[in-house]
């Protein structure tokens, strides 16, 4: 019988988000003895994220042809740093949002303070597994990568940029330069921690694959956040004009930022033209990621 490949992709997807969610529960499971944090950990851990930043690093493994297993610490660090920027994200000082993933953000359920310390339990966390699955070889190398990306250097300094926006009007130049740090920063990681694995070779079309990734996806971002449904996106609509923010929108309108949102998937999918190795569901990622509903 014919092979589907929408379906092969769904199927896929399905396996490595199920994978990635067992490596979550287990870490969580044997490494929190409070109650209370446990339960925010996991309201903020399962609550139906797309895992998108793993299935990065699964899909870049296949293209290197690296076996999963391998990969399985840094698809749990990935999510866990995200998962982290994402409780600290809408907390009232930053974009004071109430819903995530559909459900009450961490703060409206546990309170600010059990917010705060579950997003710092998270980030903690995420260099734990690392090091907990990492032979001698690849722990100092992946620490730096993925410290430098949710750095002060890295997503850090984007959320910052991100903040400052609501005070005056940036550049496309700024803009993107805070997109590529708040968002880009953890895409461009989750396939650097993957090639990381490959020392003495460089994978330049790769590296600049996420770069391309990490702008479509925040700018698909930005326009979800005028046009998404709220039921579909789990999150509520208009808080970046709330927030008076700079967005592709805001600055470019909703027509320029869907043409340049684009732009970049073709920019990433030709640099993906030029890898070897099978980079299908590199390629479904990119086009889901820019086509996505929520
Ligand atoms: C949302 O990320 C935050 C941004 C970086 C724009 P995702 O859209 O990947 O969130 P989840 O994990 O699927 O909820
Ligand atoms: C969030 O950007 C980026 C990080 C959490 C690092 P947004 O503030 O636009 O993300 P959403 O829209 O709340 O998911
Ligand atoms: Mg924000
Ligand atoms: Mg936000
Ligand atoms: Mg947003």
């Amino acid at each position: 019988m014919e092979k589907d490949p929408a379906l092969e992709f769904e199927r896929w997807r399905e396996r490595k988000k199920i994978r990635v969610n067992e490596l979550l529960d287990r870490f969580i499971e044997a490494h929190c003895s409070s109650v209370i944090l446990k339960k925010a950990l996991r309201h903020a851990l399962f609550a139906g994220g797309k895992r998108i930043r793993p299935l990065i690093v699964y899909a870049t493994s296949e293209a290197l042809g690296i076996d999963a297993s391998q990969a399985d610490p840094v698809s749990a660090a990935i999510e866990m740093m995200h998962s982290y920027s994402l409780v600290h994200d809408d907390l009232p000082s930053m974009d004071d949002d109430d819903f995530r993933r559909g459900k009450p953000a961490v703060h409206k359920e546990f309170g600010e303070a059990a917010a705060v310390l579950t997003g710092d339990a998270l980030l903690t966390y995420s260099f734990e597994v690392l090091a907990d699955g990492a032979t001698d070889l690849a722990i100092p190398v992946w620490t730096k990568i993925l410290a430098k990306a949710g750095g002060a250097e890295g997503m850090i300094y984007g959320q910052l940029l991100d903040i400052e926006s609501s005070e005056s009007l940036l550049s496309l130049e700024e803009l993107e330069l805070m997109h590529r740090k708040k968002t880009g920063a953890l895409f461009s990681a989750s396939v650097e921690l993957v090639t990381a694995l490959r020392p003495g070779e460089s994978f330049p079309d790769l590296h600049l694959f996420a770069d391309h990734l990490g702008l479509c996806f925040q700018i698909k971002d930005d326009l979800l956040d005028v046009q998404g449904n709220p039921e579909v996106t789990g999150k509520p609509a208009g808080s970046d004009k709330k927030n008076n923010r700079s967005t592709f929108v805001s600055i470019l309108g909703e027509e320029e930022a869907e043409r340049r949102l684009e732009y970049e998937l073709e920019l990433s999918l030709g640099c993906l033209q030029k890898v070897e190795g099978e980079t299908t569901n590199l390629e479904n990622l990119a086009r889901l990621i820019a086509h996505r509903s929520h």
